[in-house]
């Protein structure tokens, strides 16, 4: 029996994104096949193959199919190809434009360290003896949304980006982090720039005044220079940290690297329309095509589409434990690899054809030609998928881990 039908939208884009959406997929057929579940996957052109296709990043025939669906997978776009646009005509124009047709006001990026890849942060390990958080970014407003203009004055050009906020934009993206903040431990930090710009200080007083409907949160502020220098000195000490457009995309790439890598982060963004689910990193053009990117940003949008989106959190629990337990094994991608690592040279991908023997190298035959640093093995995207599948294959230790079906 069908336990749950579903349309999701793919928008694969540019660059790594084909390959990364290609991961997502497989996991979340694998998933539909193990607990009945059937997902329709639609693909549409998005981003710079959507200019080339089409003339524009967000053609109208892949806005009504977002608009229709039940969720929406993207990849990245942008890459050097259209970087001489003008920036209205651009691939991440057409990001801008999905989020605003869609009404998709939130964006949740959990950080979340790993406990296999504790030694892959940066962080010395008693600077980051748990690192588990959620930024939520205010995704619809702020300077990404406000006039951007250039004019020649007095035989010179001048630029300008405003900068704008309303109360009702503050408070609607404020309910959504007070409310994460209630489902976690119930600490909210609120970071802005309050002591000089007037959108930050509008911003304070919004989210202060709301403070006393959610009794069971305790809220504080930070500037975003201290929260930026705070979230390296002690990242245990967030739980969400609300902010805005800017910051919010500022501050999680600085967090993507305190858990190892910005191939590791997932996000949600929802609102009003279909929930769209897209790691935080772009089309990284230098590893396009060379089976090196990291998928795991894009597998853990499935499980965040599947917990969030279709409530459906033992799937979702399903498909990060086998993540948890291949990353255990010391798989990694070149990103997640120690100083050994051959990042940039596709030639370590073996195929996992040859059994048994270790190189003098340092590539171990057994794990797919993949090259060694300690108990870790370097290995391309797809060597990492497949180890992946294998264990979404092993029903037994899992059902034991969770006490499913016992
Ligand atoms: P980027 O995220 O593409 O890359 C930054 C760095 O992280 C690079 O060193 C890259 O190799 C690495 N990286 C990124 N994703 C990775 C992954 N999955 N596995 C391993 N390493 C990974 O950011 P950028 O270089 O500033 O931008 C490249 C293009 O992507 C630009 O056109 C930019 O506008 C666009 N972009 C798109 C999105 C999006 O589609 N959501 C987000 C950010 C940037
Ligand atoms: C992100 C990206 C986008 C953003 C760009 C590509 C428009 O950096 O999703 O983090 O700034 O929102
Ligand atoms: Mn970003």
């Amino acid at each position: 029996m069908t336990r749950s039908s579903k349309t999701i939208v793919l928008l694969p884009g540019d660059g790594i994104g084909p390959e990364v959406i290609s991961a997502a997929v497989a996991v979340l057929s694998d998933c539909a096949a193990e607990f009945g579940h059937r997902w329709d996957f639609a693909e549409f052109s998005f981003g710079g193959i959507a200019i080339d296709r089409c003339g524009s990043p967000l053609p109208a025939e892949t806005l009504a199919a977002c608009q229709s669906a039940d969720a929406i997978l993207l990849g990245a776009v942008g890459g050097p190809r259209w970087d001489s646009l003008p920036l209205d005509r651009r691939p991440e124009a057409g990001l801008l434009a999905i989020r605003r047709k869609l009404g998709l006001w939130a964006n949740l990026r959990p950080v979340v360290l790993r406990e296999p890849l504790r030694d892959v942060s940066p962080l010395r390990p008693d600077r980051a003896p748990r690192i588990n958080f959620e930024i939520v970014r205010e995704l619809a407003g702020g300077i990404y949304f406000g006039e951007h203009a250039l004019e020649r004055t007095n035989g010179f050009e001048v630029a300008r980006d405003v900068e704008t906020y309303s109360t009702p934009e503050i408070e609607r993206i404020a309910r959504f982090a007070f409310d994460r903040a209630i489902a976690r431990s119930g600490r909210l930090v609120s970071v802005d720039k309050a002591n000089i710009l007037a959108a930050s200080a509008l911003w304070r007083q919004t989210v202060s005044r709301l403070a006393s409907d959610y009794p069971g949160v305790s809220l504080s502020h930070l500037y975003v220079d201290n929260a930026a220098m705070q979230l390296i000195l002690d990242p245990a000490q967030f739980d969400v940290l609300l902010t805005t457009n800017m910051f919010g995309d500022i501050l999680s790439d600085e967090a993507a690297a305190l858990v190892g890598s910005i191939g590791l982060m997932p996000s949600m963004s929802c609102g009003q329309g279909t929930p769209l689910f897209e790691p935080i990193h772009g089309s990284a053009p230098s590893l396009a095509g060379r089976d090196l990117a990291n998928p795991i940003g894009a597998i853990l949008c499935a499980s965040l589409l599947l917990r969030e989106a279709f409530g459906l959190p033992e799937e979702a629990a399903w498909i990060e434990a086998a993540l948890d337990a291949v990353l255990d094994a010391g798989y990694r991608t070149p990103d997640l690899a120690g100083t050994a690592s051959p990042v940039g040279d596709a030639s370590f991908v073996d195929t996992a054809s040859s059994v048994g023997a270790t190189f003098s190298d340092g590539r171990d035959t057994s794990r797919g030609g993949a090259f060694c640093v300690g108990n870790a093995f370097t290995v391309g995207c797809s060597t990492f998928v497949a180890q992946l599948r294998t264990r979404l294959r092993e029903p037994l230790p899992q059902l034991e881990r969770y006490g499913w079906g016992v």
